[in-house]
């Protein structure tokens, strides 16, 4: 298994190119599902969830084509199967996103229930609720989710919390419905807008995308997609948050300043500054931070999945920062080892009392979820001396090639086999 070996201390400088979104693009593969025929799309990150979708929707019958700098294209006619097996399933959480389509599309979805996570048990009871409203039969029978219909029904659903692939699958689900359905308390998420406008791109009829009430009023077919995957918002935060921590003078390019307002205004209240336009962000401190207090919340709230790196930034602020968790129930797997390089962190159930030290030092660190793997780079990127990270996969799932992007901003990081 590959490990990343990081020497700190040095301060990031240059410029670094943000990739397309993961959690925009799995939506968008379950959604090719919908049509028949050759979908195109671009800005696709090679990222290892990415590569777990496409397994997936081979497995039902699409043809995805090799890559093309960074477009795929997926042909869906031939679609006819609907199991979605538990060794692909259990590997991503994000694969529960075809259910919507294939019920849709074929009247039946088998797919294995996705289980617990590092970050919790992540129920999708929500889901399962939602597709039953619209008229569909779900049963569990041996760790697989059964669902069968006819033809789905429009219908008004409510969700008793915000979920984003819930909001997602259920639109899916609704847009070649019979009739209207009504989503509300929905997720305002950019990812589950962007899926709106690919989904009106291609013909159907969403409204109110962007707001908690999400109209969609059910069409006869959908054409085949061709959209463009718009940048990743963490892995932006990911790389403004890695240019304070360090110290350094980062510009960071294609990305939408607009998705991380909560981020830019808490680094620029713990001392960072900076300087935004329409595609590009820069992020200089001179690494004399101040402590905060931050929740996390969904969008357009602090985002759960930065709540672990700005973690790592706070271990060496002045003061004491506290860091409530909202949205999941169990995401402070990186505190163990935060404290293994020197930080002192409290937790009190889904709080964080973090007591900023002069400086981490490097040590031997185990991954044990995505976004907990980058807080651990960066605060390995700050640290003094060598860390040596394992369990590396997990970045992998979700960062498109981030040791060669932290290497051009200077950074002394390589990957051991
Ligand atoms: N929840 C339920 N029942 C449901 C669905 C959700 O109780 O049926 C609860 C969850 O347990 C959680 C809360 O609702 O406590 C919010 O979960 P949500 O459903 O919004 O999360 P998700 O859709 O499974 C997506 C992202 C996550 C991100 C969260 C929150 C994708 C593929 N994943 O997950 O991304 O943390 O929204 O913003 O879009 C990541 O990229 O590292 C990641 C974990």
């Amino acid at each position: 298994m590959d490990k990343i070996v990081i020497e700190g201390g040095v301060p990031l400088q240059g410029q670094v190119e943000i990739s397309g979104a993961k959690n925009a693009i799995l939506p968008v593969l379950a959604c090719t599902l919908l049509t028949s025929g050759k979908n195109k799309i671009c800005g696709v990150p090679r990222v290892r969830d990415v590569n777990t979708m496409i397994r997936l929707l081979e497995k039902f019958g699409a043809v995805v084509d090799e890559f093309k700098d960074d477009c795929l294209v997926i042909d869906t006619s031939g679609v006819n199967n609907f199991r979605a097996p538990y060794d692909l399933v259990s590997t991503m959480r994000a694969s529960c996103l075809v259910m919507g389509p294939l019920l849709a599309r074929l009247g039946q979805s088998v797919v294995s229930l996705p289980g617990g996570c590092a970050i919790g048990a992540r129920p999708i009871d929500l889901h399962l609720k939602g597709f039953e409203a619209l008229g569909a039969t779900i049963d569990l029978e041996k760790g697989y989710v059964h669902g069968v219909v006819k033809k789905f029904r429009g219908a008004s659903i409510y969700f008793d919390t915000v979920t984003v692939t819930g909001t997602a699958n259920l639109m899916m689900a609704a847009v070649l419905a019979e009739g209207e359905t009504v989503l509300e308390n929905s997720a305002r998420e950019p990812e589950v807008t962007f899926l709106a406008d690919v989904l009106n791109q291609a013909g159907a009829k969403i409204t109110g995308h962007g707001t908690d009430v999400i109209r969609i009023k059910g069409v006869s077919a959908l054409n085949p997609l061709d959209c463009k995957i718009f940048p990743d918002r963490i892995e932006l935060g990911t790389y403004m948050i890695a240019a304070a921590i360090t110290g350094g003078d980062v510009e960071i390019l294609n990305c939408n300043p607009q998705h991380v307002q909560p981020l830019v205004r808490k680094l620029r209240q713990v001392g960072v500054q900076i300087e935004t336009e329409q595609e590009n962000i820069r992020v200089k401190s001179n690494g004399c931070l101040r402590s905060a207090e931050i929740q996390t919340l969904p969008y357009p709230g602090f985002p759960t999945d930065l709540q672990a790196q700005f973690m790592a930034l706070m271990t060496v602020a002045k003061g004491q920062s506290i860091i409530r968790e909202t949205v999941f129930e169990n995401r402070f797997m990186h505190v163990a080892e935060l404290r293994r390089m020197g930080a002192d962190i409290s937790v009190d159930g889904h709080t964080a009392i973090i007591s900023g030290i002069e400086g981490l030092s490097g040590a031997p660190l185990m991954a044990t979820d995505l976004r907990a793997s980058a807080s651990l780079v960066l605060a390995a990127l700050a640290a003094k001396g060598e860390s040596v990270i394992s369990r590396v996969y997990h970045i992998d799932r979700g960062y498109e090639m981030m040791e060669k992007k932290m290497s051009q901003l200077g950074a002394k990081i390589r990957r051991v086999k």
